[in-house]
């Protein structure tokens, strides 16, 4: 029988995950996201959350999501271009725009369907021309996974995928001129803000001066950067001094602004017009409900009120940063909260999470293939709503069984 045949496919499939130690297991909280969550009827400290700002459970984030549902209802029940779009996208989208210091910005469901949403409709576009064309698209090796998949939208035919490694700035100027004479219709580098592994920021300068350099466009995906970096939380750009000055930028809601739902794509207003009429994941999707919608003009808007938020975050990435190398643990270098502790074998990794939630911290362990094999590790995820005492009892659960085990 088919349906036997693919339960029994599963079945072979799930032993190989376990068997390769890549079966997930979802922790199931009881409760709000925050600086401690519940799991398993415990009280626990959360280290493993993109809840930068601690926003995810924010009094005044919750009043305005509730006020949101009273007023607009629980949802719109349609795509935008039907009945789905009221004022508040607007205000919304425009707030977003402004706080980038682009011209203009796109909700959509997720910044996984606006990644995929952007790539697709641009390369898939003649703008009615019958001619064949190509474009091309750089990208680096460890963008996200809505990147990668957003290329399996693009017609083969139309597009030249390039991958260059991490970081590799040389390199990816070496493919650039490679193509120089190759008569690309579009250019495309397109590159993370921050990698999720590492923490580590791209290299915009440089990336920018190449844009430039071959007339390519630069697109950047801002998700572990808005509402974290640069001196508003404006992201990678404003880090590096390039507000305004990135081609198009693609980011959530999800994160550090509310933690609920939401991506965009901001950057050029035709740019932005294109995706209302031709984006395939923008238009035939539902439209971000009102209480998100509300919540993250909240979110933007606590984060000009409370730049606080920023600077906690930061100070307790270093708090944190330091705190552990004095253990003696191997930290990778960085600014951003995310902040991995290197341990190299998996088992090791494996076996350190499960004794850290044991005795009360949640912290995530990433191994081959998430990460390189032998480069597995505790991924930190440092928040504004951790308080120095929770840093702190963190660092002492680490240290306790990092001793225990032998590992400092
Ligand atoms: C770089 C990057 N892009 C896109 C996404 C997807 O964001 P969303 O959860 O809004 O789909 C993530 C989330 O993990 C991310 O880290």
């Amino acid at each position: 029988m088919y349906s036997k045949k693919l339960i029994d496919s599963i079945e072979k499939e799930f032993e190989t995950l376990k068997s390769a130690g890549k079966f997930k297991v979802e922790r199931e909280l009881d409760g709000a996201q925050g600086a401690e969550v519940r799991i398993a009827g415990r009280q626990v400290l959360m280290f493993a959350s993109n809840n930068y700002l601690g926003l995810a459970n924010h009094p005044e984030i919750v009043k305005a999501g509730k006020e949101a549902i009273e007023q607009y209802g629980f949802g719109l029940s349609s795509v935008r271009f039907i009945s789905g779009t009221e004022t508040i996208h607007k205000i919304l989208e425009k707030k977003l725009a402004e706080f980038l210091g682009v011209e203009d910005s796109i909700l959509y469901s997720t910044n996984f369907m606006s990644n995929l949403g952007f790539f697709a409709t641009i390369t898939n576009e003649t703008f009615g021309d019958s001619a064949p064309y190509l474009d091309a698209i750089y990208s680096d090796e460890l963008n996200h996974a809505s990147i990668i998949d957003a290329f399996k939208l693009c017609k083969k035919e139309n597009v030249v995928k390039r991958i260059y490694s991490h970081g590799d700035v040389a390199l990816l100027e070496k493919m650039l001129e490679e193509d120089k004479e190759k008569n690309y219709r579009f250019k495309i580098i397109v590159t993370d803000g921050v990698f999720s592994m590492e923490g580590y920021l791209a290299q915009l300068p440089e990336l920018k001066k190449l844009a430039e350099k071959y007339e390519a466009m630069l697109f950047v995906d801002d998700a572990h950067a808005i509402g974290v970096l640069g001196k508003t939380g404006a992201g990678t750009p404003e880090h590096f001094n390039l507000h305004g000055q990135v081609d198009v930028l693609s980011g959530t809601f999800g994160k550090a602004l509310g933690g609920a739902v939401g991506g965009y794509i901001a950057g050029k207003k035709k740019i932005i017009e294109l995706l209302r009429q031709k984006s395939r994941t923008y238009l035939f999707s539902n439209s971000v409900p009102p209480s998100v919608v509300i919540a993250s003009i909240k979110a933007l808007d606590l984060l000009k009120e409370k730049r606080e938020l920023l600077d906690k975050v930061r100070e307790n990435s270093e708090y944190f940063r330091a705190g552990a190398r004095k253990l003696g643990f191997k930290v990778l270098e960085g600014i951003h909260p995310i902040v991995p502790v290197m341990l190299g074998d998996a088992a090791k990794t494996q076996e350190i999470s499960q004794k850290l939630l044991a005795k009360g911290l949640f912290v995530v362990g990433l191994w081959f293939p998430v990460v390189p094999e032998g480069a597995a590790r505790l991924r930190f995820q440092i928040s504004a709503a951790h308080t120095h005492e929770q840093i702190d009892q963190a660092l002492e659960i680490l240290s306790e069984v990092g001793k225990e085990m032998k590992i400092i």
